[in-house]
């Protein structure tokens, strides 16, 4: 049910970034969405698999297919935690998002919008949407439209 509210925030071919056992994107699969995991956890990518879904053995940071393209890059369970820098990483996820894509970000129950909003300006991002979704809390990012950051 949470996941299901978290996946209706997907729109067209999804990335899921450190996509983990990949139960959200065998989902997004029997949905009809184009939808890869990429995971560096050889594990992960068979679970993916077995589960129906697509997953390479890829680091997001490294290359990754259809960069620029992506239409949404998910981030679950603490993925934002990826690479020690939320900033980074976002600036990552920014490069592999089309220009009109968006990011769907879970973030910790405590985390307020406000506590992404630095990061996410600094990447080129803004926040677009920021609520609860079941027991999971989601912020949507979208390109800013200030021009900041390249
Ligand atoms: C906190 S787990 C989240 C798993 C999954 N997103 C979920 O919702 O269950 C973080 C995942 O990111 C993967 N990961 C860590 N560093 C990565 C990197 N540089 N590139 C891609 N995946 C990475 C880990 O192997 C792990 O599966």
């Amino acid at each position: 049910m949470d996941d299901d509210a978290i996946l209706d925030l997907c729109c067209g071919p999804t990335l899921h970034v450190g996509c983990g056992p990949g139960g959200l994107v065998a989902e997004l699969t029997r949905r009809g969405h184009v939808a890869l995991g990429i995971d560096v956890s050889p594990a992960a990518v068979v679970s993916t698999v077995d589960r129906g879904g697509s997953a390479l053995r890829r680091d997001v940071f490294a290359d990754v297919p259809g960069q620029g393209r992506w239409h949404t890059a998910l981030l679950t369970d603490g993925s934002l935690a990826i690479g020690d820098d939320p900033e980074a990483l976002l600036r990552r996820v920014r490069r592999l998002l089309d220009p009109r894509g968006r990011c769907v970000v879970e973030v910790g129950p405590g985390t307020d919008p406000d506590d992404l909003a630095g990061p996410a300006r600094a990447a080129g991002l803004r926040v677009v949407h920021a609520g609860r979704h079941g027991s999971r809390f989601c912020l949507v990012l979208a390109e800013s439209t200030d021009g900041a950051a390249g």
